[in-house]
Order: C-alpha cells, then sequence, then structure tokens
C-alpha cells in the first residue's frame, strides 16, 4: 500500500511587499535582496491573519473534494502559535466542521513541525488505511522593521492530505535525520519577533543538508542522479540554492541541468511569498508541481530543515494524473490577488499585526468573500469568521 500526499491547498494574505521598493527605502542595492537574497515579494499578514485563519483558509480549498468523514487526524504545525495552551488544530476543526472523533493536536520544532506531522501522519495512515489526516503549517514570519532578516519575512499556510494510494505524491519507505541542540534562530516566550544569526544559520542548514542527503542516498543505495528534483526548505531562496549547488557539485551536466531547472521552478512560489518556516518546504513542492510537467514515477527529494535543529530528508514518487488534483488557476489567483504596499503602508501594517487588540474589539476584514479571518477576542476568547 502507498501512502502519500493526496491534496494540497494554499493561502497567503492578500498584501504584499515588492523587494525592491524595500529595498530603495533601506538604502540597499535591490540586486542585493533579488538576487543576493533572491526575493522579489513578500506577503505581508495584516492583524485579521493569523495562523489559525491561514490554516483554514488553505484547508478549505480541498475539503470539499475528499470524505470528511474520514479525517481521522488533524496536524497543526507552526511556529506562530495564538496560545501557549490550546491548539490551533481545534479552531481550525470547528470551523471547518470536521468529526468529533479526529484526533488533533499542535507540534512545534521551528520549521521542522510540518514534516513532523506528515511523518506522523504517514504513520497512522498506514495503520488506519481507511483514514485520512490533514497537517498544515502555517506561519507569519517576523524579524521587524528595518531588521537585518526583514527582507526574508512573509506569510502563509500550505495544508496537505495524507491518505493511502494518494493522488499526487507517494511517500518512500525511509528517511534520514540529523538533529543538534544549537542556537541560530529563536523566539523566547513573550516576543512578537524573531532572533536570528542568520549566517550561522544558513552554515548549519548547509551541513544538515549534506549529511542527512548523503545518509539518505547511502540507506536507499540511490544516487543524486536519480532525483527529478530536490525541493528544499527556503527561508529565502538563496539558501536552497546554496544547498542545490552542494547537491549538483560534480554532477554529470544532464543532472546538473535538470536539478538547476526545477529548482527554479520549485522556488517560483516561495520567491514571492517569502518564509513560511512551516509550510516553506511544501511550498516548494507544490511551485515545482504547477510549475512544472512531471512524469509519473519521477522521484523528488525533500529537505526539511527546523532551527534549533532538526533536519531531515526523505522523497516521494510522483503519482500518474497528480495534475488534475492540483488548483493552478486558484493558487496563481491567489498571488495575483495580493495588493501591492507600500514601504510605509507595510510599516504601519506590520506594526499594527503586533498588537492584540482590546479585547471585545470586533475587526474586520478586507479579504475576498469565502475567506476565514480573526475578528478579535471575546472574554479573551479568539473569534474566527468568514467574509
Ligand atoms: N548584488 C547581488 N548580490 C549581492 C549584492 C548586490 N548588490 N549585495 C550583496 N549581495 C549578496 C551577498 O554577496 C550575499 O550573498 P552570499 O550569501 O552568496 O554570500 C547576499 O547578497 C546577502 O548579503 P549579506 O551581506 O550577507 O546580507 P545580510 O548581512 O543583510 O544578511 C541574511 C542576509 C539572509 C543572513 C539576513 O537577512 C537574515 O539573517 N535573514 C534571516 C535568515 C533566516 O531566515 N534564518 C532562519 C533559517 S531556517
Amino acid at each position: 500500500m502507498r501512502v502519500g500526499i493526496d491534496q494540497i491547498g494554499f493561502y497567503t494574505p492578500n498584501k504584499y511587499v515588492d523587494m525592491v521598493d524595500l529595498a530603495h527605502a533601506r538604502q540597499e542595492d535591490p540586486d542585493k535582496y533579488l538576487i543576493g537574497i533572491g526575493q522579489s515579494q513578500m506577503s505581508v499578514a495584516d492583524q485579521t491573519q493569523d495562523a489559525v485563519s491561514m490554516g483554514i483558509n488553505a484547508t478549505q480549498f480541498y475539503l470539499k473534494r475528499i470524505e470528511r468523514q474520514r479525517v481521522g487526524l488533524l496536524i497543526f504545525g507552526t511556529e506562530s502559535g495564538v496560545d501557549q495552551s490550546k491548539s490551533a488544530s481545534l479552531f481550525v476543526k470547528s470551523a471547518l466542521k470536521l468529526p468529533p472523533e479526529v484526533r488533533t493536536f499542535e507540534v512545534k520544532e521551528a520549521c521542522f513541525g510540518m514534516t513532523a506531522g506528515v511523518m506522523i501522519a504517514r504513520d497512522y495512515v498506514r495503520l488506519h488505511p481507511h483514514q485520512t489526516a490533514i497537517v498544515i503549517g502555517s506561519d507569519i514570519a517576523r524579524y521587524g522593521v528595518g531588521s537585518g532578516g526583514e527582507v526574508t519575512q512573509g506569510a502563509g499556510s500550505v495544508s496537505l492530505l495524507i491518505a493511502a494510494e494518494p493522488r499526487i505524491l507517494a511517500i518512500n519507505e525511509g528517511h534520514s535525520a540529523f538533529s543538534q541542540d544549537i542556537n541560530d534562530f529563536w523566539r523566547p516566550n513573550g516576543m512578537a519577533t524573531a532572533l536570528v544569526d542568520g549566517k550561522y544559520s544558513t552554515q548549519v542548514y548547509l551541513d544538515f543538508f549534506t549529511q542527512t542527503f548523503k545518509q539518505y542516498k547511502k540507506l536507499k543505495g540511490w544516487q543524486t542522479s536519480d532525483f527529478t528534483a530536490l525541493a528544499y526548505h527556503l527561508p529565502f531562496t538563496k539558501m536552497g540554492l546554496k544547498a542545490n549547488r552542494l547537491a549538483v557539485a560534480g554532477q554529470a551536466e544532464v543532472t546538473k541541468t535538470r536539478l538547476e531547472k526545477n529548482f527554479t521552478a520549485a522556488a517560483q512560489y516561495g520567491r514571492t511569498v517569502g518564509n513560511i518556516y512551516t509550510a516553506s518546504l511544501y511550498l516548494s513542492l507544490l511551485s515545482l508541481l504547477e510549475n512544472k510537467k512531471l512524469q509519473p514515477d519521477n522521484k523528488i527529494g525533500l529537505f526539511s530543515y527546523g532551527s534549533g535543529a532538526m533536519g531531515e530528508f526523505y522523497s516521494g514518487q510522483v503519482v500518474s494524473g497528480y495534475e488534475r488534483q492540483l488548483d493552478v488557476v486558484q493558487d496563481q489567483k491567489m498571488l495575483a490577488r495580493r495588493q501591492r504596499l507600500t514601504v510605509a503602508q507595510y510599516e504601519q501594517v506590520f506594526n499594527n499585526a503586533l498588537l492584540d487588540p482590546s479585547d471585545g474589539l470586533e475587526l474586520t476584514s478586507d479579504e475576498q468573500v469565502g475567506y476565514w479571518y480573526f475578528a478579535g477576542t471575546k472574554g479573551q476568547v479568539r473569534q474566527y469568521r468568514q467574509v
């Protein structure tokens, strides 16, 4: 029995900043952002979009295509949690009217959280093949206005349905994991923005990639040339590009060209959305699937990295007819609908979103009809509504 990704949903908020505008405002050469960092735009979440509302929005798109009653597990990976105790997933379960029998919880290990969820979901479906599992990654990457990491912010969510006999990507047996207790990126309790040593983080990411990719190939008896594409966790596309350069070093021209072209396709969405922490790897996968014509059984390698730090490499095989499960038009409309903010508008929206609205204040959203949003708190209970 094959187990893997059967559905993919994606959501990003309706506002963005252009990196050329940001570079001018920060007195930087635009090429530093566009080429040196590898980002063109970044989505901006206003006060009405949080990890929960984005997770609901990413999941609701495919929900009408699946049997709700078969969902037995719902896992929410995030490092932008909205409560120290209650899981983000319970709000999602309620909004989407999933059955009360669903087992649901939130997981955390920086950007690795969604992959942790995928692995738990895969094992669950193996044991319960008639049930399915929803895994959501949803985050707002915030380093702060004018900070060194500002250019690598973003906001969005990806939701996966993991099922037996999946219709998009069958996950292969085996994985290669690696962890180490380090301080490259973290967000202490009470801080709304992250602390990061970006250069150290990049070095650890590359070391973990080298280690897990090598171990995985050894485990499977495979070569780099066996992979059609490699999808990476992309806090900013240059980071993945550096890993991809390591992967293709010394390879035959045909392998090098293929992996480089497919890297570009996989980085396309992340380049305009920015960092979405837990869901970044899965946005890369979606970008690859929607911007490249793949063949049945093509082998896709996936490298997941979470600061702190945890790395894992695994792979999947493309399933015949996968295109029919995707909604390229919807996903591209999602990006195209965003309103371009000036840098001054972005700063105002960003700083306002750091504040908790006063209890009892009802927030309204400028999202399109059908989308969910955070409407403020009542008696300190978070309220979610649909436009
Ligand atoms: N044209 C083209 N490239 C340029 C350039 C120009 N005019 N000016 C600079 N660059 C290149 C630099 O050479 C460098 O490339 P390299 O990484 O290949 O060496 C790159 O742009 C970045 O320049 P740098 O001076 O290192 O930028 P910085 O000090 O502003 O730091 C980050 C950049 C990414 C480290 C910083 O934004 C950060 O810490 N971001 C958060 C990182 C993160 O997300 N960590 C969590 C990971 S999971």
